[in-house]
């Protein structure tokens, strides 16, 4: 796989270099609440510029159908690099139309534009590769003959789609600084991990990580289970879960993963007790209650005390944590205790400690954790995921070539 320092060392000094980055971000109206991302794309941007590339980002905000749609403009993220970059980043009006030949066009020497949100435009998540094909030549023939590709967007690798994967087959290619870290990373978890490797997962639903817990199961010495997707599991244990989230159709694969645990020797590590509430609300009166005492008329929204310190007990003596998925909803304060007890026990470990991307790593942010106390902060939540299931990934698979 050729990197960002084979192409510096190529020489890229007026060339135009489309990097493809994970700008998809969090945001509230205009306002972005997580950064992250913008921020994880600077190193590459800066070192093609300062080596005096004309950059073209590429970049996807949502999921838009196909077709521009204001509440999807990338005008907030272009802003927001430009003050990470400090210096002006030019966003086109459309995605390979006239605006965005004309602002590629006017790029000078160790300048940056940003083409407005790719999934504007309906090939690039088409299936069909004669679609996606079409709109990657397009973006290909932004940068002209002697242009290059450089992939960054590490969140977005997963998808088979025309600026990740399709327009890597038509430029000479690169893995970013992003990608490169990223992959360095989550491959010593899947080939080499020191143990205990401890691996702690959390979010709403089970069904959105069957795959990876299967895997985990073949090699991971302890599974903790958090978030919403525990009622499943404690339910396939017998337990009632009153009006918590319950995925009925998987309690069957869930009790699977149980036993296979059991058979394989894997600590599988659920709740002990749960904070409560009558409603889904963040002022709602909370009562504590143990997983096999929870009353049909309560719903649980964090783990509660007794769990965190078992939890932070399972993780104290690991060499390795990977953790992804909040244990409650941490958007209200209420019931993000249990999410930052995880994410601190992380901090405490003499591990090697990686936190998926997505809702773990904005909760990471959110809660003022310090970014530092991990080894890595992944940018990439189904990204990251796949990768541990083992799954090929797109995006990586074609910079192998
Ligand atoms: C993410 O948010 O995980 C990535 O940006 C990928 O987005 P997607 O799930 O909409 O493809």
């Amino acid at each position: 796989m050729k990197t960002l320092d084979d192409l510096l060392a190529e020489g890229v000094s007026g060339r135009r270099v489309l990097v493809r980055a994970d700008l998809n971000v969090p945001l509230d109206g205009d306002r972005i609440t997580d950064d992250g991302r913008v921020r994880a794309s600077v190193p590459t941007i800066t070192a093609l510029t300062d080596a005096g590339a004309r950059v073209v980002v590429t970049a996807h905000l949502g999921r838009p159908k196909g077709t521009p749609e204001d509440k999807y403009s990338l005008r907030p993220v272009a802003a927001r690099l430009g003050e990470l970059l400090g210096a002006e980043v030019a966003l086109a009006a459309d995605v390979v139309g006239d605006s965005a030949t004309a602002v590629v066009g006017a790029l000078a020497d160790g300048q940056v534009a940003l083409l407005e949100n790719i999934r504007f435009d309906p090939r690039e998540t088409s299936k069909d590769a004669a679609e996606r094909g079409e709109l990657a030549r397009e973006l290909a023939d932004l940068v002209g003959a002697d242009g290059a590709y450089v992939s960054d967007g590490f969140g977005v690798v997963h998808r088979k789609q025309a600026s990740v994967y399709d327009v890597a087959t038509l430029l000479p290619h690169y893995a970013g600084t992003l990608v490169l870290a990223e992959v360095e990373v989550l491959r010593r978890l899947v080939t080499d991990p020191r143990r205990p490797y401890v691996v702690v997962l959390g979010g709403a639903k089970v069904s959105d990580k069957l795959g990876v817990i299967a895997n985990l199961l073949t090699k991971v010495d302890r599974l903790l289970i958090g978030g919403g997707m525990a009622y499943t599991f404690l339910k396939a244990q017998g337990h009632e879960v009153g009006g918590s989230l319950l995925q009925e159709d998987q309690i069957e694969r869930v009790a699977g993963f149980l036993k296979e645990a059991d058979e394989r020797g894997v600590e599988l590590v659920l709740p002990l007790d749960v904070l409560t509430t009558k409603e889904f609300a963040a002022d709602a009166e909370i009562q504590i209650v143990a997983t096999d005492a929870i009353p049909a008329d309560r719903q649980g929204l964090d783990i509660g005390p007794r769990t965190r310190e078992l939890f932070a007990s399972k993780v104290a003596d690991a060499r390795t944590v990977f953790w992804n998925g909040p244990m409650g909803v941490f958007e209200f304060d209420a019931f993000a205790g249990g999410t930052k007890a995880v994410a601190q026990a992380l901090i405490d470990a003499d591990a090697f400690t990686v936190v998926g991307g997505g809702d773990s790593a904005a909760a990471v942010r959110a809660l003022g954790l310090p970014e530092d106390g991990f080894s890595h902060i992944s940018t990439g939540g189904g990204a990251s995921l796949e990768f541990l299931e083992g799954k090929e990934l797109p995006g990586i698979a074609v910079l192998e070539d």
